[in-house]
């Protein structure tokens, strides 16, 4: 029979043997217990982190994204040259991008795809070559055109008429040629676990395909643009490969019509190679992956009768996603009584949706474990929150913890590298948690803490309160 509090999980919440295990999907390879039963993430253990930078604190495995990047590369290497073409990995840098994390991505092998000014501008810090950078956004400011276009940006994926006429009117002035990707809605939208294909998909993005041949006929009239090929990305957070193989072939299907006005080089299929959050999550390994998704571009080009171009993708999640844990201090903990008699463990914790907005904005499921210990006794469904005055400011909505957590324990929630600090926020005025790399025991600062001095500093009022009254 189930206790009041394991009626509230659920279904499928699996309440582990051992509340202290660290199932190996969502953590770094690194992650491990000490002698102590601290949790140590690239050799450094929690205290020792929280000791040196405090709470919460986002911690990355260099090794992690290292190896991470190193496997795209390769897969898709592998995979394209059995087909007898070539294979760009791009990192999505909205995942998380520091100029730090963009070097190592250089070094790997790999490039980067930025989507507004000041992710170029990040990654022109970094020293990215501007040749290997692509440029994303379905609004791009003439401004943010004009820079990428100045520093010879690789790649600018084209996005609506309008952008076609202002990188017309820019390389006309600037005398420069400018290669570009038109991005095409394939109709094909993944869903978490799943997709859909719907003939029109009412989104912001690209171009529908029956519009896009137009836009690439214009592009192919103006001196200043080389056109490259089409670009598709069909969501994130995509468990296998269907919607990406039905994604492929239509494209292909525009592709094909295009060759015969002139040359499609390349075929981008975005990124979007879901990761594991909970343990029940079990994505499938990317050199897999990257094999069915060449041999499905490889086989539709066949049956066209076309030769396969080279090929790009943009995984930013699969990159940095697990890389990355977040470490809290428990403040608070409180058993709520319900009115279906059941008792809810509510755990709080030093940050929330200011440092990890996921399960505000998208219902996100994470998972923890306790970090400065190992817990004592049976697991307990808990539900970890944060500090935000606001009830949807859940950590973990779900998970087994030990029943002994106390105010003063560390806290570790896994897979939080991507998209947790590219969405913080200072809401209630909390300052943004510093970014610490771990590698073989060492810990460096990539991104310092915000004080409370920083998230003052644009008040107007402060420094002049009688100009302000
Ligand atoms: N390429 C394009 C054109 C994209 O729009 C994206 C993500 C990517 C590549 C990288 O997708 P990834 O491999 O990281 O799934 N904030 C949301 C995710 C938004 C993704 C936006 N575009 C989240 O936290 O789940």
């Amino acid at each position: 029979m189930l206790s009041p509090a394991d009626s509230l999980a659920p279904e499928w919440l699996v309440e582990p043997v051992d509340a202290n295990d660290l199932p190996t999907a969502v953590w770094p390879a690194s992650t491990a217990r000490d002698a102590h039963g601290v949790i140590q993430i690239g050799g450094v253990a929690a205290t020792d982190l929280v000791h040196a930078y405090g709470t919460p604190l986002l911690v990355i495995d260099e090794d992690e994204v290292r190896a991470r990047a190193r496997a795209f590369r390769q897969s898709f290497d592998r995979a394209a040259a059995d087909h007898g073409t070539t294979a760009q990995v791009y990192y999505a840098g909205k995942a998380l991008l520091t100029t730090t994390i963009a070097r190592w991505i250089i070094d790997e092998g790999l490039r980067v795809d930025v989507c507004t000014g000041g992710e170029l501008e990040v990654a022109l810090a970094a020293g990215v070559a501007p040749a290997s950078l692509g440029f994303h956004g379905n609004n791009k400011s003439v401004a943010e055109l004009e820079r990428a276009v100045e520093v010879g940006i690789g790649t600018i994926i084209v996005d609506s008429a309008i952008e076609i006429e202002r990188l017309s009117a820019i390389t006309a002035r600037t005398e420069a040629t400018q290669r570009v990707l038109v991005r095409v809605i394939s109709g094909v939208h993944a869903e978490t676990h799943d997709f859909l294909a719907t003939a029109h998909e009412d989104q912001k993005f690209g171009f529908p395909l029956p519009e896009a041949e137009q836009a690439v006929a214009r592009i192919r009239e103006i001196p200043g643009l080389e056109f490259a090929g089409l670009h598709c990305h069909i969501g994130s957070q995509i468990f296998g490969v269907a919607g990406f193989r039905e994604s492929a072939s239509r494209v292909l299907e525009l592709h094909a019509a295009l060759l015969e006005s002139g040359p499609v080089p390349q075929l981008n299929l975005g990124g979007g190679f879901g990761i594991a959050y909970t343990s029940v999550d079990d994505p499938t390994p990317i050199e897999t992956l990257a094999g069915e998704i060449v041999t499905a571009v490889a086989e539709g080009c066949a049956a066209r009768g076309i030769s396969i171009p080279a090929l790009s993708f943009e995984p930013g999640r699969a990159i940095v996603g697990t890389a990355g844990v977040t470490l809290y201090e428990v403040g608070t903990t409180k058993d709520v009584a319900l009115e279906s008699g059941a008792t809810r463990r509510y755990i709080s914790v030093d940050g929330g949706m200011s440092d990890n907005a996921r399960p505000a904005l998208y219902g996100a499921q994470f998972s923890a474990r306790l970090a400065s210990r190992v817990g004592v006794g049976s697991p307990q469904l808990s539900r970890v929150v944060g500090k935000h005055c606001e009830s949807g400011d859940i950590v973990v909505d779900h998970e087994f913890l030990p029943v002994d957590v106390t105010p003063g324990d560390l806290l570790a929630v896994p897979a939080t590298g991507a998209y947790c600090a590219p969405l913080a926020s200072n809401y209630n005025h909390v300052p943004r948690p510093p970014i610490v790399a771990v590698r073989d025991g060492r810990s460096t600062v990539i991104v310092r803490g915000e004080t409370i001095a920083d998230v003052l500093s644009r008040d107007a009022g402060i420094d002049a309160p009688e100009a302000h009254r």
